[in-house]
């Protein structure tokens, strides 16, 4: 039965660049129809990752398209665009995708991309969220879902888990404990989302439907 049977399950496009823990718990999550979206195709921007085996083997549509086959970076911007349009989804989900992406789409799907990045917002943007956060000597590091913008790392905050800093970790022990608590925060996160909607005002972003200041929903 699905969750509410007069909302169809929400459209997820999912794009990755690596072994795609974050798109797995996805994948097992919307095999329970009432978690109310389904991942109906996996982008990468490369090759022979397992993000893509993950999602063959669900039998899920993959894609991929490499900036280096495209002019410049705005040709392959419009292309990917297209290639998730093709699938209409309600949202793309960025899911250890090590591009940014620009401005054809973001125009195509802003305010419905999101991203999940290896930190507490606003610290440590960037590629190298767990390394940064050791250098630094913080003691509670974690993650953060962002609904996309044009900055790096910048977006509205959709949910952040707090993950502490063990004194004996390195980056590849502090960054697995950080994606145990990313895969949590974006399975319960995207299932809201899809459940009840979400709206974006400001930096704000708030599940439901309900716009305050009497704007309407996205979508
Ligand atoms: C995740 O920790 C994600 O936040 C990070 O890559 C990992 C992907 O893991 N993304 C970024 O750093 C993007 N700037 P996964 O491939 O196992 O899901």
């Amino acid at each position: 039965m699905p969750a509410n049977p007069d909302r169809p399950a929400a459209r997820l496009v999912v794009l990755v660049s690596g072994s795609g823990t974050n798109l797995q718990a996805l994948l097992d999550a919307a095999t329970d129809p009432a978690y109310g979206a389904e991942v109906v195709a996996v982008g990468a921007d490369r090759d022979n990752i397992e993000g893509l085996e993950r999602a063959q083997r669900a039998g899920v549509e993959t894609f991929v398209r490499r900036v280096k086959d495209f002019d410049d970076r705005a040709a392959w911007d419009a292309d990917l665009a297209a290639a998730v349009a093709a699938h209409r989804p309600d949202v793309v989900v960025l899911a250890g995708f090590m591009k940014l992406v620009g401005e054809s789409f973001l125009s195509a799907f802003g305010g419905r991309v999101l991203n999940t990045h290896p930190a507490l917002s606003p610290s440590f943007p960037g590629m190298r969220g767990p390394a940064d956060a050791l250098e630094y000597g913080v003691k509670v590091t974690g993650c953060t879902l962002f609904v996309v913008d044009a900055g790096v790392d910048t977006g509205p905050i959709v949910a952040q888990s707090a993950v502490d800093v063990e004194p004996d970790d390195d980056v590849e022990s502090l960054h697995e404990r950080i994606k145990s608590a990313e895969r949590t925060m974006l399975v319960e996160a995207v299932g809201r989302m899809a459940r009840e909607g979400f709206v974006v005002e400001g930096r704000q972003v708030r599940f439901g439907t309900v716009r305050h200041q009497g704007r309407q929903p996205l979508g």
